[in-house]
């Protein structure tokens, strides 16, 4: 199967015709103000490349989870001063994403111009992949882009209802760069590691019973270990464990291990009474009641990341601990150093494992920093993407 490029749609020429952007914006935002700007950047190519082309340019996103409805606090308006800051032009922003007033404002683009659409999912008609709302976004343009790796895991109306509509549907330099590099993850070259965090067993099962027989060697660190080192009927304290998935836990390590693979779960913690800042914390190798991990301890931290040192292929996913503490985030530093100074191909995914490299300052030090976490996810467990089948020629 093929899918369609950017330079495939450029060969055509652009000049006049518009053009449907499906990025993925979704950036943190407080109050107003964003926090990572990682995905805003990144969709700058494929922007770059359709402007100078001079098409006239409808960008769409989403910006959190607002259920079809008009909330003000989500609205993607401050994304646009950002990215007009980043791509060095003037972008316009229009209060809707369909009906006769978006019409209106992408009519208005001369050749070369932008517009950020409002978020689309103060429709429920975007997640409901419904027919009418996808025709609607389509009658905004001759031509359609999907950039939005982040988002192409979901069959949404602006990632796969509205592609029919389109005779020419490409995906842009984003989506492609990332299915490319995540490529390498799905056909590595071995041995493959792959470190796991983040808080939720249960969204990652998926995952590691996927790479239980593909990747040599799996280690987990983050909230969700503590469900592992339970399985393995080790004290957990008053650690999170997701009670429910034990058993799960208990046979995907032994499905790994009957693989001759190697799962690994820490061997010591950073534990707390409570989780916050200057909560005291101390360095165990057997939780004690009425504690809590909240970190992987140094002797792990040592462990994943030497493993990462012999890997010629290493996907992470996922913080090792609470790293937005200070005092909690060692496991995630030594882990993020780790993989950075791995010799292999390094492919990092999920918003927090990205902001640990970026705040680490070692971000031109990994291969690929993925705009994804579910996509991202899904697509190395071998999955096929909604919004990327739909492209396929
Ligand atoms: C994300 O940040 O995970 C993507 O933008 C998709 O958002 P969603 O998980 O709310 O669908
Ligand atoms: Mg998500």
């Amino acid at each position: 199967m093929v899918i369609p490029g950017l330079d495939d749609l450029l060969a055509g020429g652009l000049r006049g015709t518009r053009v449907l952007v499906r990025a993925d914006l979704n950036v943190p935002l407080r109050n107003g103000v964003i926090g990572d700007d990682t995905r805003i950047r990144a969709c700058r190519p494929t922007l770059r490349k359709l402007l100078r082309a001079g098409a006239r340019v409808g960008v769409v996103s989403h910006l959190g989870r607002p259920g079809g409805v008009r909330r003000p606090e989500l609205s993607l308006r401050p994304v646009a001063p950002r990215l007009a800051r980043l791509l060095d032009i003037g972008v316009s922003f229009c209060e809707d994403c369909v009906g006769t007033t978006a019409r209106a404002a992408v009519d208005a683009l001369g050749d070369g111009q932008l517009l950020l659409l409002e978020n689309l999912r103060f429709h429920a008609g975007e997640e409901e992949n419904d027919r009418d709302f996808a025709r609607a976004l389509s009658c905004l343009a001759d031509a359609y882009v999907n950039d939005a790796f982040g988002t192409a895991h979901r069959a949404h109306a602006s990632t796969t209802g509205v592609v029919p509509h389109f005779s020419r549907a490409v995906a842009g330099d984003l989506l492609a760069a990332e299915l490319r590099h995540l490529g390498v993850v799905r056909e590595p070259e071995r041995p493959l590691l792959a470190i796991l965090g983040g808080a939720k067993v249960s969204s990652k099962l998926g995952v590691i019973e996927a790479l239980a027989s593909h990747a040599e060697v799996i280690a987990i660190g983050g909230a969700m270990a503590y469900t592992f080192l339970a399985a393995r009927g080790e004290p957990t304290g008053k650690s999170p464990v997701e009670d429910e998935r034990v058993d799960d836990a208990r046979r995907v390590m032994e499905a790994v291990e009957a693989g001759g693979q190697r799962i690994l779960v820490p061997t010591d913690h950073v534990v707390a009474q409570v989780v916050g800042e200057g909560a005291p914390s101390r360095v165990v190798e057997s939780i004690p009641d009425g504690w809590l991990g909240v970190d992987i301890g140094p002797a792990t931290a040592r462990t994943y990341a030497d493993e990462a040192a012999g890997a010629r292929t290493v996907f992470w996913n996922g913080p090792m601990g609470v790293f937005e503490i200070e005092s909690f985030a060692a496991g995630t530093r030594t882990v993020a150093e780790g993989v950075a100074r791995s010799p292999g191909n390094t492919v990092v995914g999920g918003g927090d494992s990205v902001a640990a490299i970026h705040s680490l300052g070692l971000g031109s030090r990994i291969t690929h920093l993925s705009t994804g976490g579910g996509a991202s996810l899904e697509y190395v467990q071998g999955r096929e993407l909604p919004g990327v089948a739909v492209l396929e020629r």
